[in-house]
């Protein structure tokens, strides 16, 4: 594919997330959320791709934008599939929390897994641990072998998890191995990219968290070089009896990166609000400052962009 797509793709969620930026804190997570992906999609519709959404908003009788199956760019034009999160952590915006980014992936038709809107167990490290996770496994386990193979101490390695009951014995088996927690309270995208950047101070992500999401973590992983396995995690009868319907027939099947995103893939996230990985956006007279990076699989480079947008020059938001 054409490389100079990671750039549009990088224009794409600084359009979102300089939408949403206005939405910081102001309690209002729909209006955010809305407002990001408005000017995704508006942005989107300017790319010379035929491109269809994968991940996306929800089904088209939920959301009027970005649904999945919506045709985004110009048809006849290169063919992909687009994974889309206009705005992850949607509450971590209206609270001005750290770390709410507009996310967007693109792989060729074909390249993504079509996963459900439910929950994902997920298990995600960067390069150097490459080869060193197993999902069945306890935490600790894998934690050992990441810490064998960065050569150094457990103690020196910092695990991601959302904090939420469901993560205690994880969390006590962690702790009691030596290694270092963050909890956060939402967005398990950006530590996951995270910990692809050498010096983020994220080695691992781990727990159950949004499909969706998981998806797009996958297409980060593939163009760092990282790894990645997950499992799909059935909570209801409607979602068994979806599943199928979107190709999905093992429920216990175990998927590692490559199932998920495969090809030559593209990877680009805007810091809305800041942390560990990106800047949130910040407004200055006439304009504002995005931070993202950009990422493809085929060249495994990884760009920041530390952009100034003069909104005399460009729609406002
Ligand atoms: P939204 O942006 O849709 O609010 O999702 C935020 C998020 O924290 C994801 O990053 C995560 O994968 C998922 O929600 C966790 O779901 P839950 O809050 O139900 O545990």
């Amino acid at each position: 594919m054409d490389r100079s797509l990671a750039l549009d793709l990088a224009r794409v969620s600084e359009a979102a997330a300089l939408a949403c930026g206005r939405w910081v804190g102001k309690g209002d997570k729909i209006s955010a959320d809305d407002a990001a992906t408005t000017a995704m999609r508006q942005t989107l519709g300017t790319l010379d791709i035929d491109g269809t959404v994968v991940i996306g908003e929800g089904e088209m009788d939920e959301a009027p934008m970005l649904y999945i199956g919506e045709k985004v760019g110009k048809p006849g034009q290169r063919a992909v599939d687009i994974a889309v999160d206009p705005l992850e952590g949607t509450i971590l915006c209206s609270k001005g929390g750290p770390g709410a980014i507009a996310t967007i992936a693109m792989a060729p038709r074909g390249g993504f897994l079509h996963a459900p809107d439910m929950y994902m167990d997920k298990i995600i490290v960067g390069p150097a641990g490459y080869g060193c996770i197993n999902i069945n496994d306890l935490p600790s386990s894998n934690l050992k072998r990441i810490a064998a193979a960065k050569k150094c101490r457990l103690e020196d390695l910092t695990v991601v998890l959302l904090d939420r009951p469901r993560h205690d014995k994880a969390v006590a088996d962690i702790r009691k191995c030596g290694a270092r927690i963050k909890l956060i309270s939402d967005g398990d995208v950006a530590p996951a990219v995270a910990t692809g950047i050498i010096d983020s101070g994220i080695d691992m992500v781990m727990g159950v968290g949004g499909a969706p999401e998981g998806v797009l973590a996958a297409a980060a992983v593939k163009c760092f070089g990282g790894d990645m396995q997950s499992r799909l995690i059935f909570t209801t009868d409607e979602e068994r009896e979806r599943a199928p319907k979107m190709g999905i027939t093992d429920f216990d099947k175990v998927y590692s990166a490559e199932e998920m995103a495969s090809g030559d893939v593209f990877f680009a996230a805007t810091g809305v609000t800041s942390g560990d990985l990106l800047r949130g956006v910040r407004y200055f007279s006439g304009g504002a400052q995005t931070h993202t990076i950009v990422m493809r699989s085929k060249s495994r480079t990884i760009r920041f962009l530390d952009s100034m947008h003069y909104f005399d020059y460009k729609p406002t938001y």
